[in-house]
């Protein structure tokens, strides 16, 4: 077999783990789910998510990787001794990764349209009551939707066709330059409108206002905003030597996507508080009513570009790391090259990718299907997490505790390693369970 392609240096892994885990769901979908519920107490309790379900099934998941040199379903099947079972985990992964990337490239590809629209000024001329018509018509146009969804899995697909080179090349520039630009827009909206009801609000925490949606969904969001539960990260972390450390990783991660979701929060709320922002449907906000006060900041229509610029970057570093684990399959238990992996993985993502582009309007019967709605929730509710505990129960029983501890260059008596096969073992599955049958339950 041929060497394996490995990161050049620890950092670059991070950085890419850090892009896969920086996307729309620190700065599009955290700010609004804690604006639903909240503030403070909902940050409080997705902390606490993130400290003892996300980050150790990230750790989980990446010495799964680096114990076996593998892709997420390769890597199950060598670790299990093919065992079918296990396989379908494998399997599972695989598709949680395809279905998710195929709608998460049509919103991506929103930023795009909205990116070149702000800087030519073609969005300067909305207010409060076009702005959701624009929205609304941008999203239902079949060719606009086909074309910036083609456009994002083109751009994904040409970076992962290089391989870790490629990927750590994009990531080199992306990362960067996705934290200044959060910065620049951050200091804008926070010198226009202060930060105190921000800080506030992010801090405001009231034990006594917990609802169980709030724990679900802090839950849920772990999972997605760490990008694990399908597998990701136990193809980054099959990449990364053996000499660097695991554990330094995972803190790294877990503390940096944290950090951009709150930046992203003291980018955004500044804006909601300071003009005292009615806020109907908090989802569509950022291309909706957000889009119309970003123009009225000193050099509007540039910050504004710079905002959804930003978005669009965080965005395609994730959507590389969707789109690896597939093509990492295809080559790997396939024997494809890398560019024909590439070629099919990416190519029939994006065929799948089209029925969502559809799927807001462009096309009567498909939006009727909801096929876009039907993804995200399948995927995002059920796969991920299910995916979740699963990695966590296949560490903590199939992996033996020796390997594991050799892996982490842990002892396996030590408090930490201890904590963290417990956390696997029993308290995250657990936990995934609760949110599961409640889930059930409720829908
Ligand atoms: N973590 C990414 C985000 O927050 C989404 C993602 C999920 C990426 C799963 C890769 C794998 O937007």
């Amino acid at each position: 077999m041929v060497e394996r392609k490995k990161w050049s240096s620890s950092i670059l892994f991070i950085m890419a783990c850090v892009g896969s885990a920086v996307g729309l769901g620190n700065i599009w979908k955290f700010p609004y789910i804690t604006y639903e519920n909240g503030g403070g107490t909902f940050v409080l309790v997705y902390l606490l998510a993130v400290l003892i379900i996300g980050m150790p099934i990230l750790l989980a998941e990446m010495l799964i990787g680096r114990n076996s040199e593998r892709n997420a379903y390769d890597a199950i099947v060598k670790l299990s001794n093919q065992n079918r079972w296990w396989k379908l985990v494998g399997a599972l992964c695989l598709f949680t990764g395809f279905g998710i990337l195929s709608f998460y490239s049509v919103v991506a590809g929103w930023t795009v349209d909205y990116f070149i629209n702000a800087l030519l000024g073609n969005l300067s001329h909305l207010d409060f009551t076009t702005t959701g018509q624009h929205f609304g018509s941008f999203v239902s146009n079949p060719g606009k939707q086909i074309l910036y969804h083609t456009i994002f899995m083109a751009m994904t697909s040409l970076i992962v066709w290089r391989g870790t080179k490629g990927i750590e090349k994009a990531i080199e520039v992306l990362m960067p330059v996705l934290g200044v630009l959060i910065v620049v827009v951050m200091s804008v909206t926070v010198s226009k409108y202060g930060a105190g009801d921000t800080l506030n609000f992010l801090f405001d925490i009231d034990l006594s206002k917990i609802t169980a949606h709030a724990i679900l969904e802090a839950m849920g969001h772990a999972f997605f905003t760490l990008s694990v539960g399908m597998g990701t990260m136990i193809v980054y972390g099959s990449y990364f030597p053996k000499k660097n450390s695991l554990l330094k990783a995972t803190l790294w991660i877990g503390v940096l996507d944290t950090i951009f979701a709150l930046m992203a929060c003291l980018m955004i709320y500044p804006i909601i508080f300071g003009t005292k922002m009615e806020v109907r449907e908090s989802a569509s906000i950022l291309f909706t009513t957000l889009s119309v006060e970003l123009q009225h900041l000193p050099f509007g229509n540039y910050i504004c570009a710079v905002f959804y610029l930003l978005i669009a970057f965080a965005a395609l570093s994730s959507t590389i790391s969707l789109l690896e684990p597939v093509t990492a399959f295809f080559i790997e238990n396939r024997n494809m090259s890398r560019a024909k992996a590439t070629l099919v993985s990416g190519g029939s993502i994006w065929f799948l990718g089209v029925f969502c582009a559809l799927s807001n309007g462009g096309s009567e019967f498909i939006s009727k299907l909801k096929i876009m709605d039907h993804l995200d929730y399948i995927t995002s509710n059920w796969t991920l997490p299910l995916g979740g505990i699963l990695l966590a129960i296949f560490c903590a029983y199939v992996i033996s505790n020796d390997e594991k501890a050799r892996e982490l260059n842990v002892s396996k008596d030590s408090m930490l390693f201890k904590s963290w096969n417990f956390l696997l073992k029993i308290v995250a599955p657990t936990l995934v369970l609760i949110v599961m049958i409640y889930r059930i339950f409720n829908s």
